[in-house]
């Protein structure tokens, strides 16, 4: 391991730095946004970070996707589909977000529970895989 992971939990390290530092970027990104409930920020800000969760989910899932394609992937498919429901959901939540009159502090926890939790299974299992074929 060369590179300094912060926020990823160890049980999810999967041994391929490029994926590894963006899966902490992500985690540092969950932190951020539970802190930022709890210190009551404006929500406004709490917006500009939620965005920048949901812009750098598509980022990774992207970059996981060229590195699949570049390698002939076996699992492509199946990965890339994982992926694409993930993001729908997500966006599902957004719209959400923006649009009823729950409360928005709760839907913004609501948001990252979901994505973190979606992600802790994806990692262990599917970027696991792909890390151990990259090997
Ligand atoms: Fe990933
Ligand atoms: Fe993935």
């Amino acid at each position: 391991m060369t590179i300094k992971l912060k926020y990823l939990p160890e049980k999810l390290i999967v041994g391929h730095d490029y994926i590894d530092s963006q899966h902490d970027a992500l985690f540092r990104l969950f932190d951020k946004i539970y802190n930022a409930v709890e210190n009551d920020d404006d929500l406004s800000d709490l917006d500009k970070v939620i965005k920048k969760l949901v812009d750098y989910v598509s980022f990774h899932f992207k970059n996981e996707e060229k590195l699949m394609l570049k390698i002939g992937y076996p699992n492509l498919k199946e990965h890339k589909k994982e992926h694409r429901i993930m993001t729908r959901r997500v966006y599902e939540y957004l719209s959400r977000f923006k649009s009823e009159n729950e409360s928005q502090r709760a839907i913004i926890i609501d948001i990252n529970d979901f994505i973190k939790s979606w992600l802790i299974e994806h990692i262990a299992d599917k970027d696991m895989n792909l890390a151990e074929y990259l090997k």
